[in-house]
């Protein structure tokens, strides 16, 4: 849940007109520290924007990138599309279950991480991918995966 006082921030800079939604229940799963909008926030953003609660759910519900559900801190994209399955998707969740003790849909317990299966992020020229933020990182082993997960482990 994001302070009240940030929420306002929020829907000062960017207005509360309704082509203003996406961005602004973004910077509010941004701002939730765990990657997600929560009830409480969904129905504040509602009351803001003169809608009701259900068009707002439709929306977190529509866009692939808003969840409802707590993340962890950063979410890392499995990409399940073709190109990446064909090149060792399997292997890629296999490695971060080995390296974090958990799989697709679950949070580490220190709430740093998650892993959510999507599909297609542009990347299948360097699979198989991930993605963490706007960063996408392919053409991935055990080494270089573990790299990674270190380096944002550190931040
Ligand atoms: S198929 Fe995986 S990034 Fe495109």
């Amino acid at each position: 849940m994001v302070e009240r006082e940030k929420l306002e921030e929020i829907f000062a800079a960017n207005g509360t007109t309704e082509d203003k939604l996406l961005g602004v229940l973004l910077e509010i799963q941004a701002a939730s520290g765990l990657n997600y909008v929560s009830q409480e926030d969904a129905e504040y953003t509602a009351e803001k924007f003169g809608m009701t609660l259900s068009r707002i759910y439709e929306v977190i519900s529509f866009y692939s990138m808003l969840s409802m559900k707590q993340r962890a801190k950063y979410v890392i994209e499995v990409c399940k599309s073709s190109a990446c399955h064909v090149r060792k998707r399997k292997n890629l969740l296999r490695m971060l279950r080995d390296i974090l003790g958990i799989d697709a849909g679950e949070a580490t317990e220190d709430k740093v991480f998650y892993i959510e299966e999507v599909n297609c992020f542009g990347a299948c020229d360097m699979a198989p991918a991930i993605k963490i933020g706007n960063d996408i990182f392919g053409n991935l082993d055990r080494k270089s995966l573990t790299e990674i997960i270190n380096r944002y482990w550190e931040a």
